[in-house]
């Protein structure tokens, strides 16, 4: 009798490990597949485990570098047009440029001269987007999110576009630019000809470079006002040595953009904590932060968001909804401009720094938080009719279900692990113009304390 009892207690004790043998295992693979760490591990096991994932991230040999930004006077390790090679002249000039409101100076009611920048639209202290579902240029009244339209002015009078401005931080990692790419000879429309010949590509640079040349007339900004200012005569001297002087004809608009360009390519949000962790700061992220990169670099997300912008480039559908505003109905996206109804509803996949410093979000204007956002891509179930795709969804586009906590992790991450609380550094002290900038209407030279 005793010798039964004891060989019942001994496979109790063998059934009971083996339990805790196959829990364990279980609790591992749910470590590893969903990477539900313990609240309570130590950092440095998070920031070990972290490491790992970014290293199987990235391609081989590159490891943790292929995510870091570099400091924005290492110019050398900027990616940079070679038809535009950056220089500290060139950068200076730029970023009085991108701010300047005395280049405003085509707007189509005269009460608007001088009151807008591309800062206007691109403001530092929201992540160099507009904080508005629609960014307002020439026409606009306030600054940043209490900016409005002149309700005094014609609607066809103020400069807005029916799709989100993207941010121009971390430009520098993208070759093509705009939500359809069609800026840009270099990365994926080296292989397109019908892009390459189009009219707004005829300078054959890089997007980055394209765009400012195109935009400084888009936006109804012009040289012709600060050709008289000496400064400028002296900065375009310094970053332009073979033609020193600026007036206001196709050559002066190349090159201000040239040089607004290679100011772009500055603006790098390398102070970020991720970044900071990364370059081996162990401190940089809390704890939730670093969960919150877990789940990022482990799930889908970084299947389109990688490398050191977060952003791979190359276009995606994954489902977001159009602008209230477009008129057209149905943005194609790319489609619109391949022709391709293979690349119908698919849009340049964005950066992610400094988001949370404005809002709203996506190509259309559809998300109101970053969380929103996060809970989406946790579902995915697409804003616009799935029967529109037709197979162009991305494969990666299929619910992650994270719990609650992943999710607010991964939030986490995106708020404030990603976001780099000191962009107002490159934001100049004043203007060679002297007049006041990002704006200058009279409501804005209010609030900005121009007056
Ligand atoms: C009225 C607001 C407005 C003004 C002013 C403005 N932008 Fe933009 N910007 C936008 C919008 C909207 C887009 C997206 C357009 C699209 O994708 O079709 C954009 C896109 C861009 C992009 C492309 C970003 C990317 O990742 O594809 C860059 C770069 C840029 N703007 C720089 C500038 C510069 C330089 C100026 C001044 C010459 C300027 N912007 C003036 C609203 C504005
Ligand atoms: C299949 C590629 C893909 C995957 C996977 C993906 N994204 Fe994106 N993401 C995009 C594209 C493309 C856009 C822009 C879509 C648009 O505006 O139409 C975008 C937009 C965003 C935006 C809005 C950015 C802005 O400037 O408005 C955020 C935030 C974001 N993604 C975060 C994430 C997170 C977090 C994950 C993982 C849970 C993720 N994404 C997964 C491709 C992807």
């Amino acid at each position: 009798m005793k010798f039964y009892c004891l060989l019942l207690r001994l496979l109790g004790i063998l059934l009971f490990t083996l339990v805790l043998i196959l829990c364990g295992v279980g609790f591992d693979y749910a470590l590893n597949t969903s990477l539900a760490a313990s609240p309570d591990k130590p950092t440095t096991d998070l920031s070990s485990q972290l490491k790992q994932i970014l290293v199987s991230a990235a391609p081989s040999n590159q490891g943790l570098n292929y995510f870091i930004l570099p400091d924005s006077s290492e110019i050398d390790r900027i990616p940079a047009d070679p038809n535009n090679p950056l220089t500290p002249e060139k950068i200076r000039l730029g970023q009085f440029l991108f701010h300047e409101t005395a280049l405003s100076i085509n707007p189509l009611n005269p009460k608007n001269w001088q009151q807008s920048s591309c800062a206007s639209c691109h403001i530092a202290q929201a992540g160099f987007r507009s904080n508005l579902a629609q960014g307002l240029g020439v026409g606009g009244l306030g600054f940043n999110k209490l900016r409005h339209r002149d309700p005094d002015i014609s609607s066809v009078q103020i400069d807005k576009q029916n799709i989100l401005a993207p941010s121009v931080l971390n430009s520098a990692y993208q070759e093509v630019k705009l939500w359809d790419g069609r800026l840009g000879v270099a990365g994926p429309n080296a292989k397109e000809p019908v892009i390459q010949s189009n009219d707004v590509n005829r300078f054959k640079l890089h997007g980055l470079e394209t765009q400012p040349i195109d935009g400084l007339t888009f936006h109804r900004l012009g040289t012709a006002a600060i050709a008289s200012i000496p400064e400028y005569q002296e900065l375009f001297a310094k970053a332009f040595p073979d033609r020193p002087y600026v007036g206001a004809d196709v050559e002066d608009t190349k090159r201000a953009g040239l040089a607004i360009a290679a100011y772009e390519r500055t603006l790098l949000a390398n102070q970020a904590p991720f970044q900071k962790w990364l370059k081996g700061d162990p401190n940089a992220m809390s704890e939730k932060e670093l969960r919150g990169a877990k789940v990022f670099f482990s799930s889908s997300c970084v299947q389109c968001h990688t490398g050191a912008n977060l952003a791979l480039t190359d276009f995606r559908a994954v489902g977001f909804a159009d602008h209230p505003e477009e008129w057209s109905g149905l943005n194609l996206g790319r489609g619109a401009i391949t022709k391709r109804a293979s690349d119908d509803f698919k849009f340049k996949v964005p950066q992610l720094y400094n988001l949370a410093d404005s809002s709203p979000y996506g190509h259309g204007a559809s998300f109101n938080t970053l969380r929103e956002v996060v809970e989406y891509f946790n579902r995915a179930e697409p804003q616009k009719l799935e029967a529109l795709y037709a197979g162009n969804l991305s494969v990666w586009f299929r619910p992650l279900n994270l719990t609650q906590d992943r999710v607010n992790d991964l939030t986490a991450f995106l708020e404030t692990g990603l976001r780099d609380p000191n962009l107002t550094r490159y934001v100049p002290e004043r203007l060679p113009s002297g007049l006041c900038f990002p704006n200058n209407d009279p409501l804005s030279r209010k609030q900005l304390n121009c007056d």
